[in-house]
């Protein structure tokens, strides 16, 4: 059974104090008995403790407060291996982790590649490298997103573009993608730009950083004959959990369709206006969000039963929203009713005339089927025993904005500040949403 294969071993996670991070070590702790849990975290136990207190209630929290399996480590990914650790630190993780679930990230969109070169490609490289010296080594993590291929939406004349668990090479199919990686790499940390990211329309340089860290991770691997240890995890746009750690677990900065809605909320206008070049971008344009649960747990699962290479991490065709869906749900959020309408142009996602939210993210407009091929091999070879796994995300029910109340408001209260408008129009315009501590009464009850 898949929580069977963590029993006795040795983890060390990146970003295990971050969204996702805390998410997958609550489940993992929950669920099964590793020997240790290493976990790295900048400012150590202390801030790990303040994170994790900050987005779970008391009860839930305990999980990973009180375990006595899980070692947090005061150090920091950088361009050296080190991580800021003791040398006899480093040597214990050498010899006895079994599996590295790499999730920490600078996650933000609009640094310069330069930037993200210091903050999310050399420190992801220098963890590779440094793993793949482990001689118990079976299993390394690394956490990239759907979007590294986003710019096949503008080579592509489809109006719904299917994505592969596959490298896109970025100039041919036959390319040897290890060896431009190599040269792509070098040409970043010279000019702070490359051939092959200057020829592409990315949404953001963040998603070509993806692009390129995918496959310099799997050249390193591939280079010691080790691809079958390796496993990339592309996750699209996180929501908060369906069910687990709690329904509607969340960050305010974690879930970008929180950002989306808080900004809207407050929009003074009567229009939005949105590029799309979809006929009826209302139907048409779709949202690939996931819950962060179905997240967690495909990762757990793949590792477990060995599945290496590229995987999803979305809602995919299924269970995707049209934009008209989200649209529905975020007006019944508003408290004051609005008849504020969308307004679709066929400009570019670069086009100044956009909406401020629609120019930070780019991809509202789009479609994309991004394929779950392996998640759904692997729930084949699980038939019968999948158990409270929640390998896909679950659209039953209609889709509400409602369990994430509570962070529109907060992400309003920033978005007016940074507009220089009263905090009150938080207030004024949206729902409020259960704290912590009422969300403590309800797990426990
Ligand atoms: N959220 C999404 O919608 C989404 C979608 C697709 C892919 N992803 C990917 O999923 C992964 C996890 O994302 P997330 O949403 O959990 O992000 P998050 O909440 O921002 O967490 C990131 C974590 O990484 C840590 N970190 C960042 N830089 C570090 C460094 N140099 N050394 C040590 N720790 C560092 C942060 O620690 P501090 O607290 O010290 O900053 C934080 O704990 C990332 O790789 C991200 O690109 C996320």
């Amino acid at each position: 059974m898949v929580w069977d294969y963590y029993n006795g071993k040795v983890l060390f996670v990146t970003g295990g104090s971050g969204f996702i991070g805390t998410a997958l070590l609550w489940r993992l702790l929950s669920q099964s008995s590793p020997e240790r849990v290493y976990v790295l975290c900048r400012g150590g136990y202390a801030k790990a403790e303040e994170k994790w207190s900050s987005m779970l209630p008391p009860s839930t929290a305990k999980i990973l407060t009180d375990s006595q399996l899980l070692t947090v480590l005061d150090g920091e990914l950088g361009n050296t291996a080190t991580m800021d650790l003791p040398e006899e630190t480093l040597q214990m993780l050498k010899g006895t982790v079994h599996i590295v679930i790499h999730a920490a990230c600078s996650v933000q969109l609009q640094n310069s590649l330069r930037e993200l070169s210091y903050s999310v490609m050399a420190p992801s490289l220098c963890l590779t490298k440094y793993a793949l010296k482990f001689p118990n080594l079976e299993r390394f993590v690394f956490f990239s997103t759907a979007y590294a291929n986003a710019h096949l939406w503008q080579t592509s004349k489809s109006s719904d573009v299917r994505v592969d668990e596959r490298i896109y090479p970025l100039s041919t199919e036959s390319e040897d993608y290890y060896q431009s990686a190599l040269d792509s790499w070098r040409a970043v940390q010279s000019t702070g730009s490359s051939d092959e990211y200057d020829a592409h329309d990315f949404p953001w340089p963040y998603a070509y950083a993806k692009h390129l860290t995918e496959r310099l991770v799997l050249q390193q691997v591939s280079e010691r004959n080790k691809l079958d240890k390796v496993l990339i995890i592309r996750p699209s746009v996180i929501g908060p959990a369906d069910k687990l750690p709690y329904p509607g677990y969340a960050t305010s900065q974690g879930t970008p369709s929180t950002a989306c809605a808080a900004a809207y909320m407050l929009h003074p206008g009567r229009q939005i206006t949105l590029a799309s070049r979809c006929e009826k971008p209302g139907q048409e344009a779709t949202i690939d969000e996931v819950p962060v649960d179905v997240v967690v747990d495909r990762v757990l699962v793949h590792v477990a039963m060995g599945t290496s290479g590229l995987v999803h991490a979305v809602s995919g065709e299924q269970s995707r929203l049209s934009v008209d869906e989200w649209w529905h749900a975020f007006k019944k959020e508003r408290r004051i009713p609005w008849n504020a309408k969308l307004a679709w142009t066929a400009g570019d996602w670069h086009s100044p005339n956009l909406h401020q939210m629609a120019r930070r993210f780019k991809i509202i407009g789009t479609s994309f089927a991004f394929s779950e091929q392996k998640t759904v091999q692997v729930a084949e070879k699980l038939q019968g025993q999948k158990g409270n796994l929640m390998l896909f995300a679950d659209r039953s029910l209609p889709y509400s904005l409602h369990l994430r109340r509570h962070h529109i408001h907060h992400m309003a209260i920033q978005h007016a500040k940074s507009n220089k408008w009263p905090a009150c129009y938080a207030k004024v315009f949206c729902r409020k949403g259960k704290s912590l501590a009422q969300l403590d009464k309800q797990v426990k009850a």
